[in-house]
């Protein structure tokens, strides 16, 4: 058995997995394989409506909010925020957090002025600028909810006085969010929500249609939204999956279950960390994030015995990204917290062993 600590494509719920591949083969005993059957017919249109009506429950989307599913990643989305919401002669605001947050922002200078409010990037984003000021003549306001590569997250969201755009690619579904707070929600699905290949969007249909721009069809929501995501062939697959995974987290009790298993996963990892000599969390304390737990060691000299005896356990894809270094622990909703006490007891086991 693996233990699957991956930052992304993350980890997936057994049944999940299991109910995925009999679709691969036969769907819901129609005779026919998801993967070959019309993004029109009755048996898709119904996985695309359960897909949207769950979104919409588990997050309690308000009335005049779109629920999008679209191709191009997360990063398509750096690009279509401000295709769609910054006019040209106009400024968009943006909370540099982490490379995501500055890929975000660079796209937006290929539409108009950007100001970032606030960076942590001279401390290698340990932490969430805080105190700042939202400029209220930008178009919008750009944050990233968690910074996947670092280990932060923003533990309360900003009171913003222009529309609050968030990145949620890493944490989307982990906690409650007031989705009334944001005009645009985007979150690539392959950490907390499904495979790769699709990008929930959660938008405020009346921040749309101010730009003085025109966007080609498949870069405009309103299109998308017209279209109900199938403006063009969905990512049937990938849509299926998250929908499997949604239904997943209804059945565990939603949002506010999952949250409190969320916050006591990365307590007890944190917990762990900070009572062992070898080890050391990197993210200023206040803004850990309780889906990416990153920490180094001491002595680097110590780190590939270390990942070896994870090798061995079957703790799988805990090395932390290259611009961190060290370890990274990614504890989405899927893993369990059987796997942590695993990590937990390899880690003491390592500090025990070399003394
Ligand atoms: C916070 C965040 N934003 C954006 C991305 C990029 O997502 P995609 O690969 O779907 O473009 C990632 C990927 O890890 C991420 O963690």
């Amino acid at each position: 058995m693996k233990h699957n600590f991956g930052a992304g494509p993350g980890i997936l719920p057994q049944e999940v997995l299991k109910q995925a591949a009999e679709a691969v083969i036969d769907l819901n005993g129609i005779g026919l394989s998801l993967l070959e059957i019309s993004h029109r017919s009755k048996e898709f249109e119904a996985v695309l409506d359960e897909a949207v009506s769950l979104v919409k429950e588990l997050f309690s989307v308000p009335e005049g909010y779109s629920v999008l599913f679209l191709q191009g990643g997360a990063s398509t989305q750096f690009a279509l925020v401000p295709y769609n919401l910054l006019p040209s002669t106009g400024k968009a605001a943006y909370l540099e957090t982490g490379v995501w947050a500055n890929k975000a922002l660079k796209e937006a200078k290929y539409f108009g002025e950007v100001e970032i409010v606030a960076t942590s990037k001279e401390s290698n984003f340990t932490y969430i600028p805080k105190n700042y000021t939202i400029p209220a003549d930008a178009a919008y306001f750009h944050i990233t909810s968690n910074n996947t590569i670092y280990g932060t997250q923003l533990q309360e969201f900003p009171k913003s006085p222009i529309p609050l755009v968030c990145d949620m690619s890493s944490d989307i579904f982990s906690r409650k969010v007031n989705v009334a707070d944001f005009g645009l929600i985007y979150a690539g699905a392959q950490k907390n929500m499904g495979p790769a290949g699709v990008t929930l969007v959660i938008v405020k249909d009346d921040i749309l249609g101010k730009v003085d721009r025109k966007i080609p069809s498949m870069f405009n929501y309103q299109t998308q939204i017209e279209g109900g995501s199938m403006y063009n062939t969905p990512p049937c697959f990938a849509i299926y999956v998250s929908m499997l995974t949604l239904r997943w987290l209804k059945g565990k009790g939603g949002v506010a279950a999952i949250e409190q298993e969320n916050i006591t996963k990365a307590r007890v990892l944190y917990d762990a960390i900070d009572a062992n000599p070898l080890f050391k969390a990197v993210a200023a304390p206040e803004d850990r994030s309780n889906m990416n737990v990153c920490f180094v060691m001491e002595n680097p000299e110590l780190e590939k015995p270390f990942l070896k005896l994870c090798d061995e356990r079957g703790i799988v894809g805990i090395k932390g990204h290259r611009s961190v270094g060290g370890f990274r622990a990614s504890i989405y909703n899927a893993l369990p917290l059987s796997s942590i006490l695993v990590l937990i007891d390899v880690m003491n086991e390592f500090a025990e062993s070399n003394k």
